[in-house]
């Protein structure tokens, strides 16, 4: 089902009043003319953005500031994983960088979650919870999600790493989850609908033998950590919102060995478990929507 909160047109200001942006500029040099052409969409019953998920050069200064130490905790992950060591210390790796520059966590404490990072091994699909006596071995594949807020601005984006020699299955299944948000970001493209994006990772998926998780998706990201839009890897082409310059949203499918199933967890309500017990890989890229294509802000 799509939202219908965009439908309706949004408050109209004068030419010469402040834009709504934010920017100081008045809105008849800022975004008049953007909103004149979004209203054109909104009428075709277009699912247009509404303004408070748009953000201007001065809030994507801040929010890339955030996702420099996203991605520095990513790299170092990187450079420091490997077997015999729990989950538990990715988290403390984790506070420490975070802490380091004065930023916070973002799921820590997000809706309950206990710690600052995701760590999902093997079959868990996402929301892996750190733990001491989880202990990574050899063989391993394991997805780090990683989401930093700075001066209230949000980060997020997530890696895969593998843990010394892994079968050729589950290394491939990690180099087509990578792959795919290559084939999706060739669909982020300006006055075009996000659908296309995910349809496209979705069709890359399923021609390699895999299958996408319906039910998790990605988001809106940046001014909050869960934004508008939704975003789906299960959909049909030419549906969901119109992707327009200053739009963020995160990148995130993920894509399972065996059958899109998933259940999660009785006993801690967080972590997501593929059905069949069949691995589960996920890359999550964070972009912003420009004038002529993407910018990647988080990876
Ligand atoms: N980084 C995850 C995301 O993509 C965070 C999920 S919420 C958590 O949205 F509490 F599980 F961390
Ligand atoms: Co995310």
């Amino acid at each position: 089902m799509e939202h219908s909160f965009a439908v309706e047109p949004e408050v109209k200001i004068g030419r010469n009043d402040d834009c709504w942006c934010g920017s100081g500029k008045k809105y008849k040099k800022c975004h008049y003319d953007f909103d004149a052409k979004l209203d054109e969409y909104r009428r075709q019953r277009f699912l247009v953005p509404p303004r408070r998920i748009l953000k201007n050069p001065a809030q994507i200064e801040k929010i890339r500031e955030s996702a420099k130490i996203n991605i520095e905790i990513l790299d170092y992950v990187g450079t420091h994983i490997q077997a015999g060591i729990s989950t538990l210390e990715i988290d403390e790796w984790v506070c420490a960088i975070t802490k380091k520059h004065g930023a916070v966590a973002a799921t820590l404490n997000y809706e309950g979650f206990p710690r600052s990072v995701c760590t999902s091994i093997n079959d868990i699909v996402c929301h892996g919870i750190p733990a001491k006596d989880v202990v990574l071995k050899e063989g391993d594949i394991i997805n780090v999600d990683a989401s930093t807020i700075l001066n209230g601005y949000f980060s997020d984006s997530s890696r895969m790493y593998c843990i010394g020699e892994v079968s050729a299955d589950k290394k491939r299944l990690v180099e087509v989850a990578r792959q795919s948000l290559d084939v999706g970001l060739k669909y982020v493209q300006p006055w075009r609908k996000i659908g296309d994006m995910g349809a496209a990772i979705h069709e890359f998926a399923v021609e390699n033998g895999y299958s996408v998780v319906k039910q998790i998706g990605g988001h809106g990201v940046g001014l909050e950590f869960h934004e508008d839009p939704w975003v789906s890897y299960v959909c049909p082409r030419n549906t969901g919102m119109l992707m327009v310059p200053g739009m963020m949203f995160t990148i995130e499918p993920m894509i399972n060995m065996g059958r899109d199933e998933i259940y999660i967890s009785d006993e801690d309500g967080w972590t997501v478990y593929t059905e069949d017990g069949m691995p589960s890989a996920q890359w999550e890229v964070q972009v912003l929507v420009t004038q002529d294509g993407y910018e990647i802000i988080s990876y």
